[in-house]
């Protein structure tokens, strides 16, 4: 798991800094969405102006990763296999003092909520470019990038709807939640995405990085997006 995050980080923070080669019409990388600087390619929404001058992923990666890092289950990941706090069940820590979650930096975690109502708007994003990756210059198609973008976003969904956050926002603070029929629906949704959360982080984590590389080869013309356009 160790050597799985580390491969991740690495090639998320260079494809982060490349600043280019992140759309080829009509697939926008994961990473660079939404793409709210002027200085990008292919502009998701103008929110920041010219003066931004570094790569606009800057400007949103933030939001995936503390989403990510403050999940329970990618603490319980990398609690384990970097700090070694604790190694695993019933095994000492490798620290001699351990203070949890109480104090800095830990304590930064419980910000998760927060962070799992900006992760919501991102998926929605995410669906949009997805539903995008249908429109060939105003015809609809499918390419293979289409059909990536669209695994990408269901995946996404799969992984933030999954929360424990999002289970608490649903379900939570209900004296009798099955008296409430439509929060217990969802509750109960929830709670089976929940159960594959690890898996669907994994999936998740992986997939979006593997569209990104994608989208990264086909504007680069190493391949060519097999596609089939209604004209
Ligand atoms: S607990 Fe994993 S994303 Fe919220």
């Amino acid at each position: 798991m160790a050597m799985g995050l580390f491969a991740f980080i690495l090639y998320a923070t260079w494809a982060t800094f490349q600043n280019s080669h992140y759309y080829a019409a009509p697939y926008l990388s994961p990473f660079y969405s939404p793409c709210v600087s002027a200085n990008c390619t292919y502009q998701t929404a103008p929110l920041v102006g010219s003066w931004w001058k570094v790569s606009p992923a800057l400007a949103v990666v933030w939001i995936p990763l503390g989403f990510r890092t403050s999940c329970y289950y990618f603490r319980r990941v990398y609690y384990r296999s970097f700090w070694l706090s604790p190694p695993a069940c019933a095994v000492a820590d490798a620290r001699p003092r351990y203070s949890g979650e109480s104090r800095l930096p830990l304590i930064l975690n419980n910000v998760h909520r927060y962070f799992f109502y900006l992760a919501f708007a991102l998926a929605i994003v995410d669906s949009w470019d997805a539903v995008a990756a249908f429109d060939f210059s105003g015809h609809f198609g499918i390419g293979l990038g289409s059909l990536i973008m669209l695994t990408d976003a269901v995946l996404l969904w799969s992984y933030t709807l999954g929360c424990h956050s999002c289970r608490h926002l649903v379900g939570g603070r209900l004296k009798l939640l099955s008296a409430h029929r439509i929060r217990y629906r969802l509750w109960k949704g929830s709670s089976v995405l929940n159960r594959h959360h690890g898996l669907f982080g994994w999936t998740s984590l992986g997939w979006v990085g593997f569209t990104d590389l994608y989208v990264r080869l086909v504007s680069t013309g190493v391949i060519t997006d097999p596609r089939w356009v209604l004209h």
